[in-house]
């Protein structure tokens, strides 16, 4: 059976680790032909050669427009076409009590969690536009809407990453292309453990300290966020626009309830608001 992406084309910006390259496996197991635009050379390269022909590595700096430029124009030089770009390049940003935090990285954390998710629509937008179909999708996080997971200009890039996912859904909309975000919670990814690179013992160890704290008893996994990905990609959720999608595990419901009230431990109390005969 042909893959739901056969024939078409997708750049993935930050693909050459973690919920990116999750994201790059799975478009091509769906038939896609993927640019991968990361940073880390050694890395895309590798995954680009392990997968072979559907996959082409571009070095990119997401924060630099030409290189994003260049990563676009990749597409349709070695495959031809664009139909999705998903940008999701990211890092924790600068963290640390707010006075210690220096313009210069204050900027870098904006230029690569903004300004690199602004350049990637940009510049793939016109052709999806010119065409009359297409799929945006960004990586915005829980962090955009709940505070206390990340560090404040990171929950503040996510949130305007947010934003601008709405905004360019209702500019794009018109044209047929669809524009939406996924906000994962905590996930097991060499950013999420604080180290570039992370090999499997690390992120294990990731998952025996964090699994408890969790609602599903377990931190989710790239592949997880890499299916909800495609599917705001693909056409299954063709009336899906604007939209922010949660993959969190149920992290951003709420509090359980009997954590918030101990009186509820009693269960003798409880039977006073049940309706009479229950
Ligand atoms: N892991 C989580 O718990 C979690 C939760 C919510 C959101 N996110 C978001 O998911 C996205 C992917 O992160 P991940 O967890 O897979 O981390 P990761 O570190 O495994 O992957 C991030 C990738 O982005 C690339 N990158 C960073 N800066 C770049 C730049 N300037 N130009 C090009 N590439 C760049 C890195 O090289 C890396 O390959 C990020 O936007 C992150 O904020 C992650």
């Amino acid at each position: 059976m042909a893959g739901r992406y056969q024939g078409r084309v997708a750049v993935i910006t930050g693909g050459a680790s973690g919920i990116g390259a999750a994201t790059v496996r799975k478009f091509v197991s769906e038939g896609a032909r993927v640019v991968i635009a990361d940073m880390q050379e050694e890395m895309g390269k590798k995954l680009a050669a392990e997968l072979g022909a559907a996959v082409h590595f571009q070095r990119t700096d997401v924060t630099h427009e030409a290189q994003v430029k260049a990563a676009v124009d990749s597409a349709i030089s070695k495959f031809g076409r664009l139909d999705c770009i998903y940008n999701n390049a990211g890092f924790g940003g600068a963290a640390g009590p707010v006075e210690s935090i220096s313009i210069q990285d204050y900027d870098i954390t904006m230029d690569v969690l903004v300004k690199g998710v602004f350049l990637g629509i940009k510049h793939a937008a016109p052709i999806l536009k010119a065409q009359g179909s297409g799929t945006i999708v960004n990586t915005a996080s829980i962090a955009a809407f709940y505070s206390g997971i990340g560090p404040a200009l990171y929950n503040a890039a996510k949130a305007a990453v947010l934003q601008m996912t709405k905004s360019m859904a209702l500019e794009f909309g018109y044209f047929g292309v669809r524009v939406n975000c996924v906000c994962p919670g905590i996930i097991a990814t060499p950013l999420a453990a604080g180290r570039p690179g992370a090999s499997k013992e690390v992120l294990d160890k990731m998952h025996a300290e964090l699994d408890g704290e969790e609602v599903l008893r377990r931190i989710g996994n790239p592949e997880e966020i890499a299916d909800a990905v495609f599917w705001l990609a693909s056409d299954e959720s063709s009336y899906v626009n604007g939209h922010a999608l949660v993959v969190d595990g149920g992290r951003t419901a709420g509090l359980p309830y009997q954590k918030q009230t101990s009186w509820l431990k009693k269960p003798r109390e409880l039977r006073l608001y049940r309706p009479e005969g229950r």
